[in-house]
C-alpha cells in the first residue's frame, strides 16, 4: 500500500502546541490580547495598515463586502474559478455576483475581459489569486478607477505571494516603479481577504482575516465582526439614550458574531512567525516539480508571470487536450495511488444553486475548459523529498498509463 500524500495540510510543532497551551491556562480564550497581537503581526508582515481578523476566509469576505457598502441589486464582478464562498458572500447581501471569464495558464481572472461586465450596478471587483499567483491587480485597479469601484482581493491562496506593481503583463518596459510588493499590502486595493484553512499557508483550524489602509472600512469591519455593537464612547450616535454609564455600548448595525478566539489567534501568530520557511518550502516543491514535468507529453504546468512571484497554495496540472476525456479516470487512478489529489475548482456558476439562480453552462469557456483538464496534485510546506519524488513517479507513471490506454 503506498503512503497516502494528501494535497496540503498543516505544519503544527511544539512551539504552536505551547502557544496555545498558554492561552487555554490565561484569562481569556476569546476577546483577549491574542487577536490584538497575531492582527499587528499579519499588517507587519504584508505592509497594511490595519487588518481583522474572523472566523473563517468566508466571514472576512462576509465583512468586506459588507464595509464597502455591498447590497441589494449591486454586483460584484470575480472569477468562477474560485471556492463558491467567493460569490456566495455577495449573495449573503442580496448583490449579484457577476462572473467573468480567465485566463487559460494563470486560471486567474482575465482582466482584458471584465469591462465587458461592468454595468451601472456593478460596485466591486474581486480578483482571486488562484493557487497562490497574484491577478494582474495593477490594471484591475487602473479599471476600477475608470468606473469608480472598489477593488476586493480574494487572497485566501495568496498569503505570502508577491507582485512587481510596475509591470503591468502585457508590457515588456516597465512605466512604473518595479519594487516587489506582498499581497496584502493593498497598494493596489481596497481590502484583502485571508484564510487560515489547515490546507493554506498558516492554520488556526477556522479563521480568516480582512487587510486594509482604509480607516472608515476598518471600523466598519470591527462592528460587524461583533454584533455591530461598539463600546467606544467617541462613537456613540446621539440615539436619545444618553450617556448611561460604563456598561453603555451601542448595537449601530446589524452584525454577525466573526471573532476568532484568543486560542486560535495565538496559534496564528506561532505559524506566521515560521511563514517565511513555509512559503519557500512550497516554491521549492513547485520549482522541483517545473523540472521534473517540464516538457512532458501529458500535462501542462502551472506558470509564473515576471510580475508574480507565487506562493503555491495549489500546484495545478491541466491535461493536454488528448487525455481532456480520460480525466476522471486519471483522477481515480491518483486516488488509488495514494495522491489526495483534488480538482480545484468546478467553475461556480455550474453549482446547482447558482443554476437555480440562472447562471447557465457556456458562461465562461476558458474557465469550463480549464476545469474538464485541472487536476491539483500535493504540494504543501511539510512535504518531505521522498513525498515530492513519490508524487513526481506516480503522477509520470499513471499519465503514461493513460495515455497507452
Ligand atoms: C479562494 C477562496 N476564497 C474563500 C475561501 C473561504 O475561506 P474559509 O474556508 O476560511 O472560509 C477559500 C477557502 O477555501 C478560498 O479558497
Amino acid at each position: 500500500m503506498n503512503k497516502i500524500i494528501p494535497y496540503s495540510r498543516q505544519s503544527i510543532d511544539q512551539d504552536d502546541i505551547a502557544a496555545v497551551v498558554s492561552v487555554l491556562e490565561s484569562d481569556y480564550l476569546t476577546q483577549g490580547p491574542a487577536i490584538a497581537k497575531f492582527e499587528s503581526a499579519i499588517a507587519e508582515y504584508t505592509g497594511a495598515k490595519y487588518c481583522v481578523v474572523f472566523s473563517s476566509g468566508t466571514a472576512a469576505l462576509h465583512a468586506a463586502y459588507f464595509a464597502s457598502g455591498l447590497g441589494e441589486g449591486d454586483e460584484i464582478i470575480t472569477s468562477p474559478i474560485t471556492f463558491v464562498a467567493t460569490s456566495n458572500a455577495a449573495l449573503y447581501l442580496r448583490a449579484k455576483p457577476v462572473f467573468s471569464d480567465i485566463e487559460p495558464d494563470t486560471a486567474n481572472i482575465d482582466e482584458g475581459k471584465i469591462e465587458e461586465k461592468i454595468t451601472e450596478s456593478t460596485k466591486i471587483l474581486v480578483p482571486v489569486h488562484y493557487a497562490g499567483h497574484p491577478a494582474d491587480i495593477v490594471n484591475i485597479r487602473a479599471l476600477a478607477d475608470k468606473y469608480g469601484l472598489t477593488v476586493i482581493e480574494d487572497a485566501c491562496h495568496a498569503l505570502g505571494a508577491k507582485y512587481k506593481s510596475g509591470q503591468p503583463k502585457n508590457q515588456t518596459v516597465d512605466t512604473r516603479n518595479n519594487e516587489w510588493n506582498r499581497i496584502g499590502s493593498c497598494s493596489h486595493s481596497d481590502m484583502t481577504i485571508l484564510s487560515f484553512h489547515p490546507v493554506k499557508h498558516i492554520a488556526t483550524g477556522e479563521g480568516g482575516a480582512v487587510l486594509t489602509q482604509n480607516k472608515h472600512f476598518y471600523d466598519r469591519l470591527l462592528m460587524f465582526r461583533s454584533h455591530g455593537i461598539t463600546k467606544n464612547r467617541l462613537d456613540f450616535i446621539d440615539s436619545g439614550n444618553g450617556d448611561q454609564g460604563e456598561w453603555y455600548y451601542e448595537m449601530q448595525l446589524l452584525g454577525y458574531n466573526y471573532r476568532m478566539t484568543d486560542i486560535q489567534a495565538a496559534l496564528g501568530y506561532s505559524q506566521l512567525t515560521k511563514i517565511k520557511r513555509f512559503i519557500e518550502a512550497r516554491r521549492v516543491i513547485a520549482a522541483y516539480y517545473n523540472n521534473a514535468f517540464q516538457d512532458n507529453p501529458y500535462f501542462d504546468i502551472p506558470i509564473e508571470r515576471d510580475y508574480g512571484k507565487s506562493s503555491y497554495h495549489l500546484y495545478t496540472i491541466q491535461l493536454k487536450e488528448h487525455l481532456a476525456g480520460k480525466r476522471a479516470s486519471v483522477f481515480a487512478r491518483l486516488r488509488e495511488e495514494g495522491l489526495g489529489v483534488q480538482v480545484l475548482y468546478i467553475p461556480v456558476y455550474l453549482q446547482p444553486y447558482y443554476q437555480k439562480l440562472g447562471y447557465k453552462a457556456g458562461l465562461c469557456p476558458v474557465a469550463e475548459g480549464f476545469y474538464s483538464r485541472a487536476i491539483s496534485v500535493p504540494i504543501y510546506h511539510g512535504m518531505t523529498h521522498g513525498d515530492r519524488d513519490e508524487v513526481v513517479k506516480r503522477v509520470l507513471r499513471v499519465l503514461e498509463e493513460a495515455d497507452k490506454s
